[in-house]
């Protein structure tokens, strides 16, 4: 029966619902094994490495989860320079590593001009595709983004319960949200989405939407990462996701949509010390390492436990190389572009 669903090559929605529920554990294991000769047979051996630079914690929006929202008083916020942006992603590269995410909260301090500036500054330097990770910010601002060299843009949908949507979120909807991407996709942008585990009130029928409207959107890459309460927000007390629940849920996202970049986030890093490890035997094939300089590193908390020695610049590539090589894997040499370049349409 089982084995039988995991051979499918198009899943509905009862199909997925089936497999999330699914607890036996050597049932959970035939799971992890189809998802990691899924991301064998599509993705290879190499574990795509991408590095972010978090350049500013200021945000307009308020959403309810996150310690970056505008309602949190108490952080200290920074913004960093257009040179130290600069300075980051030169010594980023200098480590081999030929994607830069330029990351911030929705910040409109920077313009789209500003913005632009930073992209062509950094793309006539180094040879290095961009990921912007900037919120929801205007069309005319994604164009001249593309015009002027950006790659990639990394929104994620959050939820696809609309409902859920607009309460974890004020002013803002799932709507929106899903145009933003879609619009992304149409001017030429690789694009990134994907959902929060485990937020009070989600329920495994909403994880299933999560995966389809990824399937949908025919994403490069996405990401299904685990909910950490964090501190200075209204879901301060809430359980965190559990680490199984959330491997399960990225190893049949990786069944369902197969050609696509799955991250081991670096949220379920945080959740477990070997969160990484084990999401790259569950089929995720991409690592985002965190390169946001000191003194702003600690202050981009989103939740807490965020910055594992991993990712301290100080130790890498070693600690990095070394997780990488243990999961018998090797890195990813160059931009590490959409699986599904060139696209059908083109
Ligand atoms: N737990 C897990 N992920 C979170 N994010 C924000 N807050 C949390 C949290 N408490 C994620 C969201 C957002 C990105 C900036 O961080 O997915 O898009």
């Amino acid at each position: 029966m089982l084995k039988e669903l995991l051979n499918k090559d198009e899943f509905s929605k009862d199909d997925i619902i089936s497999l999330l529920e699914i607890n036996d554990r050597n049932e959970v294991q035939s799971i992890y094994q189809k998802a990691d000769e899924i991301r064998k047979k599509y993705c290879g051996n190499e574990v795509y490495l991408r590095g972010i630079i978090e350049f500013s914690n200021y945000c307009e929006q308020d959403c309810i989860y996150c310690g970056l929202r505008r309602s949190n008083l108490s952080l200290d916020r920074y913004r960093m320079s257009k040179n130290e942006i600069i300075e980051t992603a030169k010594s980023i590269f200098r480590l081999g590593i030929q994607t830069i995410v330029l990351q911030s909260g929705e910040d409109y301090l920077y313009t789209g001009e500003i913005i632009a500036d930073i992209i062509s500054s950094i793309k006539s330097t180094i040879n290095v595709a961009i990921t912007l990770s900037l919120g929801e910010r205007n069309y005319e601002d994604y164009a001249l983004w593309k015009d002027v060299g950006a790659d990639r843009y990394l929104l994620k949908h959050e939820t696809a319960n609309a409902k859920l949507y607009s309460v974890y979120h004020f002013n803002q909807s799932l709507k929106d949200r899903v145009d933003h991407l879609l619009y992304l996709k149409s001017i030429g942008y690789q694009i990134g989405s994907g959902n929060i585990i485990g937020l009070p009130q989600q329920t495994i029928k909403d994880i299933a939407e999560d995966i389809i409207l990824c399937k949908g959107l025919d994403l490069d890459m996405a990401s299904f990462s685990p909910f950490i309460a964090s501190p200075e927000t209204p879901y301060r007390s809430q359980k965190n996701a559990d680490i199984n629940f959330t491997l399960k849920v990225m190893a049949i996202a990786r069944i369902v949509l197969k050609n696509v970049h799955i991250p081991a986030t670096t949220a379920i890093s945080s959740l477990d010390k070997y969160g990484r490890e084990k999401g790259l035997q569950v089929g995720a094939n991409v690592i985002m390492p965190n390169f946001t300089p000191n003194p702003y590193r600690d202050k981009y908390s989103i939740y807490p436990n965020k910055n594992s020695d991993n990712d301290n610049p100080l130790y890498f590539p070693n600690s990095i190389t070394n997780l990488i090589a243990a999961t018998g894997r090797k890195i990813g040499i160059g931009y590490g572009n959409s699986l599904k370049i060139p696209r059908k349409s083109i």
